[in-house]
């Protein structure tokens, strides 16, 4: 990827400050919904809704860097995508960093399933 297109991958998701003392936050960004959640390691993003059955994954729960979508206990690793335990798909993961205030999403690496975010 070019200098051009990895700079234009990184979109707005929100203001930092709606996200300040959260731990998850829906978004729509380029048409997509995505969901920011807060580790250890800083703030990544991920699809909204489960791959699995769709259930909201704002609804689940993170502990550390350990996703887990309480409808069926489906867990991933936020770092990487990858599944854990019952899991048998990995999950779409990006970095998000902070830049004037505003929290950006790398949108191309999301799309693409990306790997390691932290
Ligand atoms: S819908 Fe998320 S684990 Fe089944």
């Amino acid at each position: 990827m070019d200098v051009r297109n990895e700079q234009e991958s990184w979109q707005m998701a929100c203001h930092a400050e709606d996200f300040e003392g959260e731990e998850f936050l829906e978004c729509r960004v380029d048409g997509q919904d995505i969901l920011l959640v807060r580790t250890p390691e800083g703030i990544v993003a991920c699809p909204a809704l489960c791959p699995h059955m769709e259930e909201r994954l704002a609804h689940g729960m993170v502990d550390g860097n350990v996703l887990t979508c309480t409808k069926h206990l489906w867990q991933w690793d936020l770092c990487t995508g990858d599944p854990i335990g019952l899991a048998e798909e990995r999950l779409k993961v990006a970095p998000v960093r902070l830049e004037g205030g505003k929290l950006l999403v790398n949108m191309e690496r999301l799309r693409h399933g990306g790997t390691t975010c932290c």
